[in-house]
Parts: structure tokens; C-alpha cells; sequence
């Protein structure tokens, strides 16, 4: 086959660019590039111009197009010839998030057609293996990227990647979303644990050793090999870099920032052969980089050579001005060579090949992206590796959670944990001290596992998903002997017989993306009222180890004061019972020590979001690459506890009785709007004019509902008061499928409705078009569910929602219990 060394440049296009207008793109000259020496397959690049020259138009773009499993069947996927398939965070066989690795294979399978339909292209299929197969029952949850950071160990990281490509390759999928790339720069950010570090020099080490081991090694034999599969690097570009650290936001800062810290990890990548990059949902510049053609086209493509696909993120390409997840040229235009439109795939398809009908000047992009996605496929080695059930590792279940890649795990979680704090040389433990168990975290393994965990936002009881899996709680037990004698395990850290030693370990809750986004660093003590917890048992005159599971550095003083040891674990996945190992300093036998570095400094403050460059009057608690070993004599100064505030949820409304956050309500009727309440007591509160009364009751609990009686037409308004942000901007939660959700029961309802409103205009009749029908909602056990995007549908602008407005007439009445937006597959509760 013959090699052409040199790389021709991509053609420019001869297409105006249908975004940066008036805005100046970047200067590609000054962006250092990768030292790669790209060789140009020609025998691969005549397969892939004859087979794009016997496509029609309908297929050319059909092929560029990714749907979600939950929005297509195999048999639309062969009607269109759709191009690629994704399982998305809350999509399942049968959307069962515990589905078995054998109805996983026997979906992928179903999509596929080769071998059958005499159409010459294999569909491609990708899912979120982000910390292990994480969506997969019975798989080996890895800790997530922000511990493999802590660990500094390529060739661990990179045997991460290796057990990884074999789990999936046992359920026949052919590409994972990984790794992400981003160089988190503020902590408030719900993405940072998916970060290796702040760091671009480690981002691109530690992304480029993932990628060798997912990948295998270019040039080599094993290169996406049987055991192998593809990566797409994400989000491109400049993720990590958002404004006060919000998900899918405006990257804050100029060319020079953007290339010397976001874009570098993205240079050793291209290095390490990733096959396809993933756009962002961020944007630089005021513009979405799914429309940046500078970064997609003249930067990636042509002044990198980088000729993988470049894929774009879940309806990204919808949310540039004049787009939508159905129609969005510009993408393509910009260099999308792949839209991801999990649920809108069929009006992209009938809208791209109608634009391109009308444009025949945008026809070679088209190829372009075309060519691309057959060049992956080739790469992937689609058409040889044949029939995912058919494949050398599919089917062999004993792989998932095998013992190899277990101790790979338990590695990796000994390698990640950061020692903070051990006084007067606290650690080791003795397997002879009598020790308590307590803590939220300790015996949970959702806690240890994080988002992207069965589900998107993770949670849930995973312990029957996961049997071969160790929590913290059964790693205890492993080094205390047989009968576990002197081993006691409560939750709240109730003692009967004293103990030498408790162990604590605290946890946040877990969450994916946005819904992660926070306004302060203050660890959340949570129900168990953590801090007292710890202050008991200290008081008691009893030993305190804290372990904290977290997706970031939290500002947690009170806790570090109040132990003698503190591990960071971040998030340690289902080998969390490694880190007894650590405490107790051996494993079979042989001593072992701490070797974790901090990915990230450590905040002194809750409201120190600029601690990843700190500035020197107020350095962080604790620096970069801090991490203390069993060896290290340190002692501990008192610091200060003064709590910041704790982050307010603009999506919880109303909840046990109460308007949640910033969220208060108010009666309105004929006769005007009444005042502001927050809880109702007594004999609750009747409209002006009578026209609706509202009481306190209970709903299973003491008065943690309300109930309202309508006597003529009136609303119950729920509206935004926050002194910050002036309103709530709900379109990510529209973007990713979420709605309305009001419990509680309402059966008199049928003249309720319901809107989510900008501006309010009290009983106004026009206004009533922007309402729906409580009736239209789809009921979910006592929960009501309307989807945002039918709130869209009406013309509502979820970028500036203040109101949430439940207007009835005489008769009805509703008791409410709880009123959230949330995911609406995800078991609205
Ligand atoms: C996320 C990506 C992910 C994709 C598919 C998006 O919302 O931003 O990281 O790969 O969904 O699940
Ligand atoms: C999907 C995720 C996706 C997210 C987009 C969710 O509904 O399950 O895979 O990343 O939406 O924000």
C-alpha cells in the first residue's frame, strides 16, 4: 500500500463563513503545533472516494449524523443508513440503566447491517466510557480523571485506558467519549472531577497516556486492534475555562490563555493518534465553538493536519444563534463532520439535505465531513472486526471486573488519594485498634462512583449492579481478620463499645455536568450534620480519620481541624476499599505509603474560586502537588472556620412545605397579588379577594405540603427572587430533556395550567398562550411531568425564567409537595 509522507493540506473553503462575523478570528500562525509525522494511507483514501462516490445525497448526509439509542430503532438506522449511534448518560437497553453486558451486546448488535444490506458502510457506535465502562451493570468503575491526575503515573494511566478498551470491546462498542481534555480552571465548575487537573501540562501528559491505552499506540500493531477502540477528546475548546466556572459557558480569556493552557493538552493528543475530537458546548468569544470555524477548520484541521472526525457534543450544534437541533448548516459549514442530535436526528437529516440541495457550494464540506467519518471507520476497522458479537471479545463477560483490571483499579484509587493531614504521625492504623466505621460515604458506593455511573447524574443503589465491587466499609473488614471483632460499622457513629479509632467518610452527592455547578466551595455537612459528627466522637476522646469523596477540592476547615488524619479520595469508584489499604499502610503484607498529589490546590476559603491561580495574599490552603506520606513529621496550626454560604439550587422550587433557594410564592386574583411567602403557618393564606386558598398540610409528613382550594380564577405564583442573578436560565436542562416536575396529587386539576415565565402579567388572558395543561402532563407516580421543551415549543424563552405560574379556575384544587425541574428519565422523585 502505498505511503505518501507528506501531508497535503486541506483545501480552503469556498464557502463564506457563515459565523465570525465582525469578530476577529484567532491568528493561526501563533498556535505551536504537534510533532507528528500524519502519512497519508492512499491506499485507504481511494476506498473512501469510491465509496462516497456512490453515495447519494440522502446517505452522504445521513452518514454524518449520530442518534441516540433512545430516539431510533435499528431498523430506522438501516432504512436512513444513519452513520453512528451513541448511548447517551440515561440511555439504556430497554432503559434499564442496570441492563446485563448481554443485552448491551444484543443492542449494539441489532444496529448493526454490513454484512446483510450490501451497503458498504459499517455504523459506528459510541457511549460516555468516561471512568471504566461506566454504563455498563457489573463493569470495573474506575476513579474518575480528577484522581487519575492525583496519581502523576502515565503508565498507570495509561493501563487504565487498556482494561477500559477491553471492557467495552466486550459489549461490542466501537468508540468512547474520552478523554476529557478540559483544563479545569475554577472548581464551582459540576465538570472538574471529569478534569485530570488545572494544569495543561498534565492535562495533555496523563490525556495522551488514557489515549495510548484506549487506542493503543499508532504505528503499532495493536493500534485499534481487536482490543481497542476509539477516542474522541473533549470538549474542544476551552471547557475548563468558563466564566465563574458554569457548565456549557463563555471561555474567559484571550488567544494567548487559550493556547497556552486549554489547547495544549489537544497538541499531545493529536500526538498520541486520537482518532476524533468532540466540539464544545462552551463558547469563546460570545461564539458557540460548535460554529468557531477558525478552531474547528483553520486551527484542528488544517494548521494541525488533524484528519480524525470531529464530532459534535449532545444537540450542540442547536444552540448557535439561527440553529436549532434540527436545522444547523452553520455547524457543518464551521466543520462539524458529525452532529451528535440524540433525538432530533430526523429533522437534521430532512433539513441538512434540504440546505444542501439549495447550496450546492456547501457540497464539498459535505464530502469533507463524509470523508472523515469513513476515514474513523476505517481507522476503527469497522468492516473487518465485522459483527460486534461476532468480535474475538465480545461475549466474554469474565473480562468485566476480571481481577486484572480490579487491581488495576485499586491502584489507581491507593495512587490518587492525597494524605492532608496526619498529626503526630496519626497512620497507620493497627489492625489491633477497635475501630468504627461511620460516615455517609463509607458503606456507598454511588457516593465512591460519582456521575457517569449507570446513569448521567450516577446515584442510586449500584451495590446489586456492582457485586464484585469493595466499598470502603468492606475494605475494612478485608484487613481486621476473620470474625471482625473489634470492627463496628454506624452510619451516624453511634457506639456501643468505644472505639480507638472512627473513620469518617464524608461525601458530596453525585452529578454530572451542569447540574454540578456550584456557587461556593463550602462542603455541604449534609442530613448527618457531618462536622458535629466528627466534634462528637473527637470529644469523646476517640481517634478521627476523615476521608473525603468529592468531585473537587471543597472548603471543609471545620473537618480537617477536627481529625487527626484527612485523605482526599475525590472519587475512588467501585475499588473504593482500597483505600483501607492505605490506611492500615500494607497490601498482602508488603508496606505501602501515600504517593497522591493534589490535581488541584486546595481552597482556604469557600469563595475562593480563583484558587487555581491564587494570588499571593490569599494562597490556598494547600498548593498543587501537595500530598503529605506516612513518613512526613508535620504538624497542624488551627485554621479558621468561618463557613462562606452554601450553594442555592435554582431548580428546586418548592419542597417539604417550603419555596426553596431564592424561590418564593404569592396568591393572585381579581383583586391583585398578595406578599411574599416562604412557608405558610397557621391557617395559611387566602388570595385578595378570595379567590384561592392556600393551607399547610401534610402529605406523609408534618405539614411538608400545601394544598390550595380555587374558588374563582386565580393563580399560585411561584417567582424567583435571588440578588445575584436576576433570573434562571433553564436551556442546558431543556437541552438535555428535562421538565417541569410537581408532586403531590391533583385531581381536581382539570382547569390547572401551568407556565414558566419571564415576565409576569397577573390574570391577563393573552398570557394564557404561553400556558399548558396541567392535564397534558404525564404522570409518574404521583409525579407530574411536563418536558421544558414543550414550554419552548409555545415560544417561552427558558434563558430568562422568574415565574412559574399555576393558574386555575373555581373548583380546582392541587396539593403540592414538591415543585423541581429535573431529568425526566432519570426517576423524578
Ligand atoms: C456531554 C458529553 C457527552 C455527551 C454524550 C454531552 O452532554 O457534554 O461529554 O459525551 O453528552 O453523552
Ligand atoms: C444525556 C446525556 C447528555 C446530556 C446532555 C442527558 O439527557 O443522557 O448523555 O450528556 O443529556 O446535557
Amino acid at each position: 500500500m502505498p505511503i505518501k509522507e507528506a501531508f497535503s493540506a486541506q483545501p480552503a473553503l469556498t464557502v463564506p463563513p457563515p459565523l465570525n462575523r465582525g469578530e476577529r478570528p484567532v491568528d493561526v500562525t501563533r498556535w505551536p503545533k504537534p510533532h507528528t509525522t500524519t502519512q497519508i494511507d492512499m491506499g485507504l483514501e481511494d476506498l473512501i472516494e469510491k465509496q462516497l462516490a456512490q453515495m447519494t445525497l440522502p446517505q452522504k448526509v445521513a452518514q454524518i449524523i449520530q442518534a441516540d439509542i433512545a430516539s431510533i430503532t435499528p431498523e430506522e438506522a438501516k432504512q436512513y443508513h444513519i452513520g453512528a449511534i451513541l448511548n447517551g448518560g440515561n440511555s439504556a437497553p430497554a432503559s434499564q440503566m442496570d441492563a446485563t453486558a448481554q443485552q448491551w451486546l444484543d443492542l449494539v448488535d441489532s444496529f448493526w447491517s454490513y454484512e446483510e444490506d450490501q451497503y458498504p458502510i459499517p455504523i459506528v457506535f459510541g457511549t460516555d466510557a468516561v471512568h471504566g465502562h461506566s454504563n455498563i451493570a457489573g463493569a470495573t468503575i474506575f476513579p474518575h480523571n480528577i484522581n487519575l491526575g492525583a496519581t502523576r503515573d502515565q503508565a498507570l494511566v495509561t493501563s487504565v485506558g487498556v482494561a477500559t478498551a477491553r471492557e467495552i470491546a466486550v459489549t461490542g462498542m466501537d468508540w468512547t467519549f474520552s478523554p476529557t481534555l478540559a483544563v479545569a480552571q475554577d472548581l464551582r465548575w459540576g465538570r472538574t472531577y471529569e478534569a485530570f487537573s488545572c494544569d495543561p501540562a498534565l492535562v495533555g501528559e496523563l490525556g495522551g497516556a488514557l489515549i495510548r491505552g484506549l487506542q493503543g499506540t499508532p504505528g503499532h500493531e495493536d493500534f485499534l486492534g481487536d482490543d481497542k477502540v476509539g477516542c474522541a477528546a473533549k470538549h474542544f475548546l476551552g471547557d475548563g475555562g468558563t466564566k465563574n466556572g458554569r457548565d456549557q459557558g463563555e471561555t474567559d480569556c484571550d488567544e494567548d490563555k487559550l493556547i497556552a493552557v486549554h489547547a495544549m493538552p489537544y497538541v499531545k493528543a493529536i500526538e498520541a493518534g486520537v482518532v476524533s475530537v468532540m466540539a464544545s458546548f462552551s463558547s469563546w468569544g460570545g461564539q458557540g465553538m460548535h460554529g468557531r470555524r477558525d478552531l474547528l477548520s483553520d486551527v484542528l484541521k488544517r494548521h494541525w493536519r488533524f484528519d480524525g472526525l470531529v464530532a459534535g457534543d449532545w444537540n450542540g450544534h442547536g444552540q448557535l444563534p439561527g440553529c436549532s437541533p434540527s436545522f444547523a448548516p452553520q455547524s457543518l459549514l464551521a466543520g462539524l463532520d458529525m452532529y451528535m442530535a440524540p433525538d432530533s436526528w430526523q429533522g437534521l437529516l430532512a433539513s441538512t439535505i434540504q440546505a444542501v440541495e439549495e447550496n450546492p457550494a456547501w457540497l464539498p464540506r459535505l464530502d469533507d465531513a463524509v470523508k472523515r467519518m469513513l476515514r474513523f471507520k476505517a481507522r476503527l476497522k469497522l468492516a473487518t472486526k465485522g459483527r460486534p458479537s461476532q468480535r474475538s471479545l465480545a461475549g466474554r463477560f469474565d473480562l468485566l471486573a476480571c481481577d486484572t483490571h480490579r487491581q488495576i483499579a485499586r491502584k489507581a484509587v491507593r495512587a490518587s488519594a492525597v494524605l492532608l493531614k496526619n498529626a503526630h504521625q496519626f497512620l497507620p492504623l493497627s489492625r489491633d485498634q477497635r475501630i468504627l466505621v461511620c460516615g455517609r460515604g463509607a458503606n456507598r458506593l454511588d457516593l465512591a462512583c460519582g456521575g457517569w455511573t449507570l446513569s448521567w447524574q450516577g446515584g442510586g443503589d449500584l451495590a446489586a449492579s456492582f457485586p464484585k465491587s469493595q466499598t470502603f466499609l468492606a475494605g475494612v473488614r478485608a484487613h481486621m481478620g476473620a470474625d471482625n471483632a473489634k470492627l463496628d460499622f454506624a452510619e451516624n457513629g453511634q457506639w456501643v463499645e468505644k472505639p480507638d479509632v472512627a473513620i469518617i467518610v464524608l461525601a458530596e452527592e453525585p452529578y454530572a455536568e451542569f447540574r454540578g455547578d456550584c456557587d461556593s466551595l463550602d462542603y455541604r455537612p449534609g442530613d448527618l450534620d457531618d462536622y458535629h459528627l466528627i466534634q462528637r466522637l473527637k470529644d469523646q476522646g476517640i481517634g478521627v480519620v476523615t476521608i473525603l469523596y468529592s468531585g473537587r477540592p471543597l472548603w471543609i476547615n471545620p473537618a480537617l481541624n477536627a481529625s487527626d488524619a484527612f485523605v482526599a479520595a475525590f472519587l475512588p469508584g467501585t475499588e473504593a476499599g482500597a483505600l483501607a489499604d492505605l490506611l492500615f499502610g500494607t497490601v498482602q503484607g508488603e508496606r505501602i505509603d501515600f504517593s497522591g498529589q493534589l490535581p488541584f490546590p486546595w481552597p482556604a476559603f469557600g469563595d475562593q474560586f480563583d484558587v487555581c491561580s491564587p494570588s499571593p495574599s490569599r494562597p490556598p490552603l494547600f498548593p498543587l502537588g501537595y500530598g503529605l506520606t506516612l513518613k512526613d513529621r508535620s504538624s497542624w496550626k488551627k485554621i479558621h472556620e468561618v463557613a462562606g454560604r452554601v450553594s442555592k439550587d435554582p431548580c428546586r422550587i418548592f419542597d417539604r412545605g417550603v419555596a426553596q433557594g431564592d424561590w418564593q410564592f404569592s396568591l393572585c386574583d381579581h383583586a391583585g397579588q398578595g406578599g411574599a411567602i416562604k412557608v405558610l403557618t397557621g391557617r395559611g393564606v387566602k388570595a385578595l379577594g378570595g379567590g384561592l386558598h392556600v393551607k399547610a398540610i401534610d402529605y406523609g409528613q408534618q405539614e411538608n405540603a400545601i394544598s390550595g382550594a380555587w374558588r374563582a380564577k386565580a393563580q399560585l405564583i411561584f417567582e424567583y427572587h435571588s440578588q445575584g442573578e436576576i433570573a434562571v436560565d433553564l436551556r442546558r436542562e431543556s437541552n438535555a430533556g428535562y421538565g417541569l416536575c410537581l408532586s403531590g396529587l391533583m385531581e381536581q386539576g382539570e382547569s390547572l395550567r401551568l407556565a414558566l415565565l419571564g415576565a409576569w402579567s397577573g390574570l391577563d388572558e393573552t398570557a394564557m398562550a404561553f400556558f399548558l395543561p396541567l392535564s397534558g402532563a404525564v404522570r409518574q407516580g404521583d409525579t407530574f411531568v411536563i418536558a421544558l421543551k414543550q414550554f419552548e415549543n409555545l415560544g417561552i424563552d427558558l434563558k430568562l425564567v422568574r415565574f412559574l405560574v399555576i393558574a386555575g379556575e373555581a373548583g380546582a384544587s392541587l396539593t403540592l409537595a414538591k415543585a423541581i425541574i429535573a431529568p425526566v428519565t432519570a426517576g423524578v422523585v
